[in-house]
C-alpha cells in the first residue's frame, strides 16, 4: 500500500520546471495573459445559458445567492489552487499537486478525473457552441441541414421557425396546446458544427502557445464587451423601470413548491450545484505553469484574479437579468439575447449570439489547452506512454496529445447530450477541488517550512470550507452521475495497475530495481 502512496520529490518537480531546451514548452505567457486565460476558460455556457435555466426551474431571483455560494466555494479552492501553483509551477496542475503530497495513486485518480473537467468540458461546449452558431448563422438567414447539428438519435422539431430538440421544447408546446405530431421532425445523424468546432480549435493549439494565447486575448475581448454591453443596457432600463425591476424581484426567494430544489432554500442549493458550472475553468490556468515566464508570482494572480473579476461580473449579470425580466421566461437556450430582446433592443440579441459564439470557443481553447498539459506531464512521469509528452520541434506544443485529445472531444461533442456531460463534468471537477484542499493542509503538516510564494489564508479553515462546500455541491448531483464518475475511476484505475504503476519513473528512480521484478 505504502508504495501506491509514493510521492514525487518535490526537488525534481522543481528542476522540471526550470528546464528549458527544444523538448520543452515555450515560456510566452504574462499576469496579463494568464488572467485572460483564466477568464477565457470560465466565461462562457454557465452565465450565458445555465443562469437563465437554473433560475427559471429551481430558484429564481435568487440565482444571485447560488451564484455567491458556488462562487465562495471556488475562491476557497482557487485560494488552494493558488497556493499550490506558486509553489509546484509545472504544467500538470491538481495532478501534479496530488504527486507532490498525497500519493501516486491519488495522483493518477486526479490527473484521470481531469479527463471529465477538461476533455469531457470541452466537449460539453463545443456542443453548446454549436446550438448558438446555428442560431447566429440563422440571424442571417442561413439554415443549415438540423439532422448534422444533434446527436445521433435526437428527435428534432421544426417550430416557430427553428429546429428544436423535442426534448427540450415540449414544455413549451404543451403550454400552447400544439400537438408535436403535427410538426416536421428529422433524426439527428450527428453534431458536425460541434466536431469541426473541436477540430479548428485544436489545429489553433497545435500551432503555437503564444499564438493561441493572443487568440484567446481576442476572444475574451469580445466576449467581456458583451457581458458590459448587457450590463450597460440592463442597468439603465432598471432605473428607468424600478418598479418593474421591483415587481420581477418579488419574491426574491419564490417559496418552495413541495419538492427538494425547486424553489425556497434548496432551490438555492441546487442552482447553485447547477451554475457551478460557471466557475469551471480558473484552475486550468494551473495547467499553464510551464508556460509562464514568472509562475510563482503569476500563478496566484491569474488564478485569484479571474476568478474575481468573474464572480463579480457573474452576481450583477444575475442580479439584472433576472430583474430586467420574469424569471419565469428564462428557461431557454439563450437567455441572455431573451432578457435584451424584452428591453426593446433588437441588435443585442445578435450582438449577444454573435459575443457567445467567440466566447464559447476560447472556453474550448482553454479546455483543451488544460488536458493536452496534463495529460503532458503525466507521460513525463511514465504513467502514460511517451508519444504523450512528445513536443513538436518547431511549434513547441505537445502535438500528438493534443491530437488525441482533440479527437477525443470531437467526437463525444458530437454524439453526446448536453446535460448530462456537463454534470459529468461538474463531479469531476468538484472532485479535483476536493483533493487539491486536502493537499494544501497536508502539505502544511508534512513540509511546514518550504518556501510558499504565495499562502492560502487561514490554513486549515478555508480548505476544510472548500472541501465541504465542493462535497455539498457534489451530493446535491442525481445518482446517475456519481455511477458515471465511479465508473469512469475504475477504468483509470485498471489502467493504473496493468501499465502505469510498472512504468512510473518516480518508482523505478527510488526503488532502483528494474521494473520487471517489482513486486510491490
Ligand atoms: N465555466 C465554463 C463555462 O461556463 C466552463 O462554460
Amino acid at each position: 500500500m505504502s508504495k501506491l502512496l509514493i510521492t514525487k520529490p518535490l526537488d525534481t518537480i522543481m528542476a522540471e520546471s526550470k528546464e528549458e531546451g527544444e523538448h520543452t514548452l515555450k515560456r510566452a505567457l504574462g499576469p496579463f495573459n494568464l488572467i485572460t486565460l483564466g477568464i477565457g476558460a470560465i466565461v462562457g455556457t454557465g452565465i450565458f445559458v445555465l443562469t437563465g435555466q437554473a433560475a427559471a426551474m429551481y430558484a429564481g431571483p435568487a440565482i444571485v445567492l447560488s451564484f455567491i455560494l458556488a462562487g465562495l466555494g471556488s475562491a476557497f479552492a482557487g485560494l488552494c489552487y493558488a497556493e499550490f501553483a506558486s509553489l509546484i509551477p509545472i504544467a500538470g496542475s491538481a495532478y501534479t499537486y496530488g504527486y507532490a503530497t498525497l500519493g501516486e495513486i491519488f495522483a493518477w485518480i486526479i490527473g484521470w478525473d481531469l479527463v471529465l473537467e477538461y476533455a469531457f468540458g470541452a466537449a460539453t461546449v463545443a456542443s453548446g457552441w454549436s446550438g448558438y452558431f446555428v442560431s447566429l448563422l440563422r440571424d442571417f438567414g442561413i439554415a443549415l441541414p438540423p439532422q448534422w447539428t444533434a446527436p445521433p438519435g435526437t428527435e428534432m422539431v421544426l417550430y416557430q421557425g427553428r429546429w428544436s430538440p423535442l426534448g427540450t421544447i415540449l414544455p413549451a408546446l404543451r403550454a400552447a396546446h400544439v400537438n408535436p405530431s403535427s410538426l416536421p421532425l428529422v433524426i439527428g445523424h450527428l453534431n458536425l458544427v460541434a466536431l469541426l468546432a473541436v477540430v479548428v480549435v485544436t489545429a489553433v493549439l497545435i500551432l503555437g502557445v503564444r499564438e493561441s494565447a493572443n487568440l484567446n486575448s481576442v476572444m475574451v475581448t469580445i466576449k467581456l464587451a458583451v457581458v458590459f454591453v448587457f450590463i450597460g443596457l440592463a442597468a439603465a432600463y432598471v432605473l428607468h423601470h424600478t418598479a418593474a425591476a421591483a415587481q420581477n424581484w418579488h419574491p426574491f426567494i419564490p417559496p418552495n413548491t413541495g419538492s427538494f430544489g425547486s424553489f425556497g432554500w434548496s432551490g438555492i442549493a441546487r442552482g447553485a450545484a447547477v451554475i457551478f458550472f460557471a466557475y469551471i475553468g480558473f484552475d486550468a490556468v494551473s495547467t499553464s505553469a510551464q508556460e509562464a515566464k514568472n509562475p510563482q508570482k503569476d500563478m496566484p494572480i491569474g488564478i485569484v484574479g479571474s476568478l474575481l473579476i468573474c464572480t463579480v461580473l457573474y452576481i450583477v449579470v444575475a442580479g439584472l437579468l433576472t430583474a430586467i425580466v420574469p424569471y419565469k421566461i428564462l428557461n431557454v437556450a439563450d437567455p441572455v439575447a431573451v432578457g435584451v430582446d424584452a428591453i426593446g433592443i433588437h441588435w443585442g440579441s445578435v450582438l449577444v449570439d454573435a459575443g457567445v459564439v467567440a466566447g464559447l470557443a476560447s472556453v474550448m481553447l482553454v479546455m483543451l489547452f488544460g488536458q493536452s498539459r496534463v495529460l503532458y506531464s503525466m507521460s513525463r512521469d511514465g504513467l502514460l506512454p511517451a508519444w504523450a509528452s512528445r513536443v513538436h520541434p518547431r511549434f513547441r506544443t505537445p502535438w500528438i496529445t493534443s491530437m488525441v485529445v482533440g479527437v477525443f472531444a470531437a467526437f463525444f461533442s458530437s454524439v453526446l447530450d448536453i446535460s448530462e456531460l456537463a454534470q459529468l463534468v461538474n463531479i469531476g471537477t468538484l472532485l479535483a477541488f476536493v483533493i487539491v484542499c486536502s493537499g494544501v493542509w497536508v502539505l502544511r503538516i508534512r513540509r511546514p517550512n518550504l518556501k510558499r510564494p504565495f499562502k492560502t489564508p487561514w490554513v486549515p479553515l478555508i480548505p476544510i470550507l472548500g472541501a465541504l462546500i465542493s462535497l455539498a455541491l457534489m451530493a446535491s448531483l442525481p445518482l446517475v452521475t456519481w455511477i458515471r464518475l465511479v465508473v469512469w475511476l475504475i477504468i483509470g484505475l485498471f489502467i493504473y495497475f496493468f501499465y502505469s504503476r510498472s512504468h512510473s519513473k518516480v518508482r523505478q528512480a527510488q526503488e532502483g530495481i528494474p521494473v520487471s521484478k517489482d513486486k510491490s
